[in-house]
């Protein structure tokens, strides 16, 4: 029997997201755990320990346990879930234990996926069930995937990004590259310190990504100043960078990820791959929203191509849709494994 506390998680490397019946999206905090190193304790976590990120007193150590689309650190990440969701049920106890659909990123292994139950069990769940990433995307943008029909999603979070053709409710190719937001800011200060000396922070990459980066050649010139630490005097210093520059510094990640596409799409039955050309991939995940993105991947691939709305809920929003107890959905979890890769 569905019940109206069931819940829906997103667990991904840079945010985890909780949806709960009845209430909606109830959580959405950074995958950041701030840890003691003195006495290994948790000192915070979410937003509270994200700000202590790159600027923490000598003994605190802000980390994300989850990176590239792996589990970097399972004893902090088990900390992080048992506070996420224990906030996010707020000491409600139920009589009845929520049942939880989750979907977790594609390079954890089955060992983790047991583990990672085994947490939420620990958390308060009386059962959870994993929903692949693509396939949750899809459902959250309202995509038809039950039909012997061809669609794609690129499915792009912090750590990685999941390409997958879909067709009867199926992943049937797939892919899952370690090229995210992670990876366009990495390339952001591989940039800024080979052309201007500039050492900026993993944060600062980021702000500059989302306020001028672009996957096209921008046509204006807007500009930005960052302030770093110059790597010759060692002191701060402040550059004017310019979009163009970012978009220098971006354009080889970018080409990787259209490489990844393509070669997915390569690997798609003609049939399937024509249903593609026809209507389109679909971008989900926060790094679909780096600008000049669908036109740059429409520039190579020249299939059209779309940015769900909310692309960082979709994957949520799908998981909550797979709550429904209908024996369409039941069928879609089947024993939770049929959907992830092979
Ligand atoms: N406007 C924007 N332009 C470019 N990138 C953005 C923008 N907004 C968010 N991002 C990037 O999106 C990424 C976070 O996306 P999201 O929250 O979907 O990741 P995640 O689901 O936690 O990660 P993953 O799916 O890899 O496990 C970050 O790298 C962030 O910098
Ligand atoms: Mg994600």
């Amino acid at each position: 029997m569905p019940q109206v506390r069931d819940i829906a998680m997103d667990v991904g490397t840079s945010h985890v997201l909780i949806y709960m019946r009845g209430r909606g999206l109830i959580l959405r905090e950074p995958a950041v755990v701030a840890v003691d190193r003195d006495t290994n304790r948790i000192r915070a976590v979410g937003s509270d320990a994200y700000r202590l990120l790159g600027r923490t007193p000598a003994n605190v150590q802000a980390v994300r346990p989850l990176r590239q689309g792996l589990i970097n650190d399972f004893e902090l990440t088990r900390q992080m879930l048992l506070e996420l969701v224990g906030h996010a049920l707020n000491g409600r106890s139920f009589f009845n234990r929520p049942r939880c659909v989750m979907s977790v990123p594609t390079g954890v292994s089955e060992t983790e996926q047991r583990s990672l139950i085994s947490v939420m069990f620990d958390a308060g769940m009386r059962r959870t069930q994993l929903l692949s990433r693509p396939v949750a995307a899809a459902l959250g943008v309202g995509m038809e995937i039950d039909k012997s029909y061809g669609a794609m999603v690129v499915d792009m979070g912090a750590g990685a990004s999941d390409i997958a053709v879909l067709s009867g409710n199926e992943v049937v190719v797939g892919s899952c590259v370690p090229v995210g937001g992670d990876y366009f800011d990495d390339a952001i200060i591989r940039y800024l310190r080979k052309k201007h000396n500039l050492l900026i922070g993993e944060r600062t990459a980021e702000e500059i990504k989302i306020s001028i980066g672009s996957a096209m050649n921008p046509t204006g010139h807007v500009a930005m100043d960052v302030t770093g630490r110059n790597l010759i005097s060692g002191l701060p210093k402040t550059v004017n960078i310019s979009a163009s520059e970012i978009y220098e510094a971006l354009k080889d990640p970018v080409a990787d990820l259209i490489d990844a596409i393509q070669g997915v799409i390569e690997r798609t039955a003609p049939q399937l791959a024509s249903d593609i050309f026809e209507d389109g991939i679909v971008l989900t995940g926060g790094a679909a929203s780096l600008n000049g993105l669908p036109e740059a991947i429409y520039q190579v691939l020249e299939i059209p191509v779309g940015v769900a709305d909310n692309p960082d809920s979709c994957v949520v929003l799908g998981c909550a849709r797979a709550l429904e107890d209908t024996p369409e959905m039941r069928d879609l979890l089947g024993d939770g494994r049929k959907h992830w890769f092979r």
